[in-house]
């Protein structure tokens, strides 16, 4: 095997220790192995990585004690604290991380199968997120440096925390989606306890004293193993004020149930999607087949934002299927730190044999596999198949397949694919191919109604992470961009003051004194 020295796995990383209470304790109990689906010998087997902790309700309650003993009921230091002083905890935070980027970026690219750059890129973009958090939060705390009196009340709004929070991210951006939740979570006061996903665990071992290092203890607490042995205990005792989950709406919902007040309990919700494009018959072809191919294949198909259907107008499916099929096929495969490797190993050994039951069932209920290499199998994976004709009937149509596999649809009037995203259950985001304004435009003023984000000929992405990343029926709940996370994880609270000479004399002396961590005018800079 041709893997640069670098990347070899030459110690296995056995993670013996988590973050309890500001504590790195060590685990002495149950662990599991961690492998990689990419074989480090020329006959193919898994590699192993290392071991993780496997952790039950005992140490899951354990973490849930010390969150909810640094939240104190509201009255623990952290949201207690200045905002300038969490500020400086989240900047020491974001500086010493950079360090770890090397570590970090092999480990993506061996636990999930990311490319290099792409892996990369996760750790940057998360670098430049808790950056922008940071100065996101200083616009939002110096709009609200400030009273508003109306009715003869001054009133000082700002926004307070939450509570405790269980932050639990997807295998496909481990690091990455995980911090979307975790540090806007964390800068507005709140406290957590964070379960990696089930893939892509052993990337936050080189974190783990960085956490440590930054913050009060208990403030933030990380565990490992299983949800149901994790996370259905914790939200069993009622006392998680928010559940923050990137993930599939089947455990987000078995995990709210789970909550005996339900009243009680914020959703940010980050779910599954079937994004489609809907390619018009004056869509410019050589840019559509190119933001077609990176919407539905990029990272093998494996993100939320993935083009999972192709809708393609009669009049040209022809022509795009022929094109698109011929640019599947020419797709090269490789280890994630390969040259210029565009499809990668699949992280879920289970995966290659889910996508071909979806291939199976679309190939008895009439479909065809139009490009030459669609569905060939290695011992990691399943190259992709662009299916045509797909109908509702078929499995691939209805379920979110997150990974390689391409259905298309061809349609002759516009409401067919409209209709069919009214019905579905899914509502994030569609791509919309076509050069007329005077057709586009009714168009777009229905399909901003049925998803979140009409991508004007471009594929679906989350990014840039500015902009509001939601989506309507199973696809999320609340709005994360780097301004709405911090808004998803905080509340509006006051402090309301009669228009009196008593007291505006104490509100003068709290401003001046500086006595309140709250009420203050200051200007972060
Ligand atoms: O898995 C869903 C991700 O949020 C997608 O993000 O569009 O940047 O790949 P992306």
């Amino acid at each position: 095997m041709n893997i640069p020295t670098q990347y070899q796995i030459t110690e296995a990383i056995h993670q013996k220790k988590y973050l309890i209470n500001g504590e790195l304790k060590t685990w002495t109990g149950k662990t599991t192995d961690v492998f990689s689906t990419i074989s480090s010998t020329e006959n193919y087997q898994p590699t192993l990585l290392g071991s993780i902790p496997y952790m039950e309700q005992e140490t899951a309650l354990e973490a849930l004690t010390a969150a909810c003993g640094a939240y104190g009921k509201g009255q623990g230091l952290w949201p207690t604290m200045k905002v300038a002083a969490r500020i400086l905890a989240m900047e020491k935070f974001a500086s010493l991380m950079k360090n770890k980027r090397k570590e970090v970026v092999k480990c993506l690219m061996w636990e999930i199968g990311k490319s290099l750059p792409d892996s990369q890129k996760e750790f940057d973009r998360t670098i430049d997120y808790i950056y922008d958090t940071i100065e996101e939060y200083k616009n939002i705390d110096r709009d609200s440096a400030k009273f508003v009196k109306s009715g003869g009340i001054h009133a000082h709004i700002r926004r307070g925390s939450l509570g405790v929070v269980l932050c639990l991210g997807p295998y496909n951006y481990p690091l990455n989606e995980a911090f979307a939740l975790l540090i806007p979570a964390l800068i507005m006061g709140n406290t957590a306890i964070f379960k990696p996903a089930k893939h892509g665990v052993l990337l936050f071992s080189s974190l783990l004293e960085v956490f440590q290092e930054c913050f009060p203890k208990g403030v933030i607490n990380i565990v490992y193993g299983r949800g149901r042995q994790i996370a259905t205990p914790i939200m069993q005792t009622g006392r998680i004020d928010v559940l923050a989950l990137i993930g599939n709406s089947k455990s987000a919902i078995a995990l709210q149930d789970e909550h005996p007040h339900k009243n009680r309990l914020r959703l940010v919700l980050g779910l599954e999607a079937k994004n489609p494009a809907i390619i018009l018959p004056d869509a410019d072809l050589d840019l559509t087949i190119n933001e077609c191919i990176s919407g539905s294949l990029s990272f093998n198909g494996q993100r939320c934002t993935a083009l999972k259907i192709l809708y393609v107008h009669n009049s040209i499916k022809d022509e795009f299927i022929k094109r698109f099929s011929k640019r599947v096929d020419a797709l090269s495969y490789g280890n994630p730190w390969d040259n210029d490797v565009e499809l990668t190993p699949l992280p879920e050994p289970s995966k290659p044999a889910y996508i071909q039951e979806l291939i199976d069932d679309a190939l008895s209920k009439g479909a065809s596999i139009m490009n030459v290499k669609g569905g060939e199998t290695t011992a990691n994976y399943i190259f992709p198949a662009v299916l045509y004709p797909v109908n509702p009937t078929m499995r691939v149509y209805e379920e979110e397949q997150f990974g390689p596999v391409v259905p298309i649809i061809s349609f002759e009037d516009i409401q067919e694919p409209i209709n069919n995203m009214a019905d579905s259950s899914y509502g994030q985001q569609v791509s919309l191919f076509g050069k007329d304004s005077a057709t586009l435009a009714p168009l777009i003023d229905t399909l901003v109604n049925l998803v979140c984000r009409v991508n004007l000929n471009s594929s679906c992405q989350r990014g840039p992470d500015v902009f509001p990343f939601t989506g309507r029926k199973d696809s999320a709940v609340a709005t994360l961009s780097v301004y709405d996370a911090l808004r998803s994880f905080s509340i509006r609270t006051f402090v309301a003051s009669k228009d009196n000479l008593d007291n505006n004399a104490i509100l003068e002396d709290l401003l001046s004194s500086g006595k309140s961590n709250f009420v203050s005018t200051d200007y972060i800079l």
